[in-house]
């Protein structure tokens, strides 16, 4: 028996695991279907490798927050799918896109599945993966930037810092069901930055939870809407004024929530950024 401090054997693991898949339904051609992560939205921030998986393929099945930009790198005659998923309104099932996958790879198409951020991140491509491997298929993960690290840097905050943060930790705001709650003591613990994703409608639950659990109410909060586009805006407020500033702002979907100490580098990257004489002093 393997002691926990043994190293795993990764190729023999791996073996164990492919020897317990289904055997290959699809014909020898099928895949592999690239699973691809677009980036938090600038175009301009795709990895090399997707921008070439997206020139490359036949067809593209993408989420709602993949942007035209992102798609205009696709070849003219690629077909592609929108099979996005706004609050509530699923374009297609998850059966349904599992299903287009496997039906356009068996096809002997190349296959993008093109996903907003990180693919593995708050994606469900992890799910899809597993899917079509089970199916028999190849599958390769191309990993994008996610929301967190985009966001945070498009925001002058650093995720990370010697002096205030030493740990980040990617919640989602969705856990609201009590058996889906999460672990709000760690949460509430100083020390690190916490970045929220689909957390607008749940910002006030939230903040009311940390703060009882023991987070100062005073802990910078920041708020990323679309960020990195050029609709980017940067909210910098307090936890216990977070729901408030989501509300008087209108903030809408998407956008991510950062608590903690770096969140107030957020205003100061704001201060930067306006000019340091008045406008209509400077016209004079
Ligand atoms: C279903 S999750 C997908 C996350 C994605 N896979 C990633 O790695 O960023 C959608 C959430 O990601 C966050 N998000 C994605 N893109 C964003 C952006 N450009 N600005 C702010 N938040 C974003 C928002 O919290 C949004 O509700």
């Amino acid at each position: 028996m393997r002691a926990p401090s043994d190293p795993i054997d990764l190729h023999r693991h791996g073996a164990a695991l492919r020897a317990r898949r289904p055997a290959p339904l699809g014909p020898a051609s099928a895949g592999p279907v690239a699973i691809v992560g677009a980036g938090p939205g600038d175009p301009e921030l795709l990895t090399v490798k997707a921008l070439r998986r997206l020139e490359a393929a036949d067809v593209i099945v993408h989420d709602r927050l993949v942007s035209g930009e992102v798609l205009a790198f696709a070849r003219p005659g690629a077909e592609r799918i929108y099979v996005g998923k706004a609050a509530g309104a699923h374009a297609k099932t998850q059966e349904q896109i599992n299903a287009l996958l496997l039906g356009h790879a068996r096809a002997g198409r190349r296959v993008v599945r093109l996903k907003g951020g990180d693919p593995f991140v708050f994606g469900r491509g992890g799910e899809e993966a597993e899917h079509l491997r089970a199916h028999g298929l190849e599958v390769e993960v191309v990993p994008g930037i996610t929301a967190a690290a985009g966001c945070a840097a498009a925001a002058g905050i650093p995720l990370t810092h010697r002096d205030h943060a030493h740990a980040v930790t990617l919640v989602t705001g969705h856990g609201t069901a009590p058996e889906a709650e999460p672990d709000w003591a760690g949460l509430a613990r100083p020390g690190q930055t916490l970045v929220i994703y689909m957390g607008v409608a749940t910002a006030a639950r939230t903040a009311e939870r940390l703060i009882a659990h023991g987070l100062a109410p005073e802990t910078p909060a920041a708020v990323v809407e679309k960020g990195t586009t050029e609709e980017q805006r940067v909210l910098a407020t307090r936890l216990d004024g977070l729901a408030a500033t989501v509300a008087e702002a209108g903030v809408r979907a998407p956008a991510v929530l950062v608590i903690g100490a770096v969140a107030a580098y957020a205003e100061a990257a704001d201060r930067l950024a306006e000019p340091a004489v008045p406008a209509c002093a400077a016209a004079l």
